[in-house]
């Protein structure tokens, strides 16, 4: 099977009431993972590159990765996602490549950083959609800006700072005709986003409830989704390792958004965290051993194991079958006739 719009996925996701997991990728283990998990549960996936993993991997790397893929693994509904392009340039290079989805994340400046301004962010937005759409390419955008900015992407602060305005969101939608929209309810990238498990004062899922009343046929998006299990975290200081302990999203706060109107949800630090605790277990119980394939074997199957257990969680699991894709030709058509709606 080719690769397939993420708008295709999400659209069937909303017929569902279910949720898709974006997981990120960087190397030929990770999306070795993800594809395992992807036949084991028999999921539709959107796997998600950022501008990081694109210089770590290189383009042309990834791309044939992501060929093999779709070659091995002709059953599974797979995108291949942009995660945080930062401006009209990066997401056309990936339409470029081939991705089948972008995202344009204009609620920051082109540094990742810098909140930008309501009129900045519908400016590179609106130049992304016409140029996607064009190809049949969906588009995330972003209003609102996540906390942290543990891996390069995010506002800084706690995540209270820049939450989703519910009345400027639905405007949003209104001005740029996106396919998706991620907002901003608390959450941060990284390990660290909460001191304690959050409640309604940290994790506003109140602002989502609103959000979806007012935009209720339109994909949310959840970023800075993991949910850093204590398992995980106990694995790596078992071993040797030193993080603080911390708290992500509850699996079941994430079930609750899919109630109300999430269909993509972005994990990326649990599998870093499976990725990692299980290279230093082996390290530290045979540390005479230095063949890579001893440590990146055990390292695929925990993260494999982490995104077969949240693609279960989420829903997907058992839906890749009902999925018959739209060429990307054809969702290109079927935008210039307007038959896709926000
Ligand atoms: O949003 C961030 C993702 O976790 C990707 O992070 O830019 O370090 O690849 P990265
Ligand atoms: P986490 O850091 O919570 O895994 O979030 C990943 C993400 O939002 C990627 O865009
Ligand atoms: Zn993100």
């Amino acid at each position: 099977m080719p690769l397939v719009s993420m708008r295709q996925l999400l659209d069937e996701a909303a017929k569902g009431g279910y949720g898709v997991g974006a997981f990120n990728v960087n190397n030929m283990e990770q999306i070795q993972s993800i594809m395992e998990a992807a036949r084991e549960t028999e999921s539709p996936v959107i796997v998600q590159a950022s501008r990081g993993a694109r210089s770590y991997s290189q383009d042309r790397f990834l791309w044939h990765l992501m060929v093999a893929a779709t070659e091995l693994y002709p059953e599974i509904p797979t995108v291949l996602h942009l995660d945080h392009g930062n401006s009209p340039a990066t997401c056309k290079s990936a339409i470029d490549l081939g991705f089948t989805s972008v995202m344009m994340d204009g609620s920051l400046m082109e540094d990742g950083k810098t909140p930008s301004s309501y009129e900045h962010n519908v400016k590179v937005t609106r130049e992304v959609v016409a140029a996607a759409h064009a190809k049949g390419v969906t588009v995330e955008a972003e209003i609102g800006c996540l906390g942290g900015i543990e891996d390069g992407h995010g506002a800084g602060g706690s995540g209270m700072e820049h939450l989703t305005d519910p009345a400027q969101a639905e405007q949003f939608v209104k001005d740029t005709n996106c396919d998706a929209l991620a907002i901003a309810i608390g959450t941060s990238h990284g390990a660290y986003k909460f001191t304690r498990k959050p409640d309604g004062e940290v994790l506003k899922m109140d602002v989502l409830i609103e959000i979806h009343k007012r935009l209720p046929t339109t994909h949310l998006v959840m970023h800075g989704s993991s949910s850093v299990p204590k398992e995980l975290q106990d694995i790596i200081n078992q071993y040797g390792g030193k993080l603080k302990q911390t708290w992500g999203v509850p699996v079941e706060e994430i079930q609750l958004g899919i109630k109300n109107g999430v269909r993509k949800i972005n994990v990326d630090t649990d599998n870093r965290l499976a990725i990692t605790g299980a290279i230093r277990k082996v390290f530290f119980e045979t540390p005479e051993k230095f063949d890579p394939r001893d440590y990146l074997k055990p390292a695929r199957e925990a993260m494999k194991k982490v995104v077969a257990e949240r693609m279960v969680q989420f829903g997907q699991a058992g839906r890749a079958k009902e999925i018959k894709p739209i060429p990307m030709a054809e969702m290109a058509e079927m935008y210039k006739k307007q038959l896709v709606n926000a």
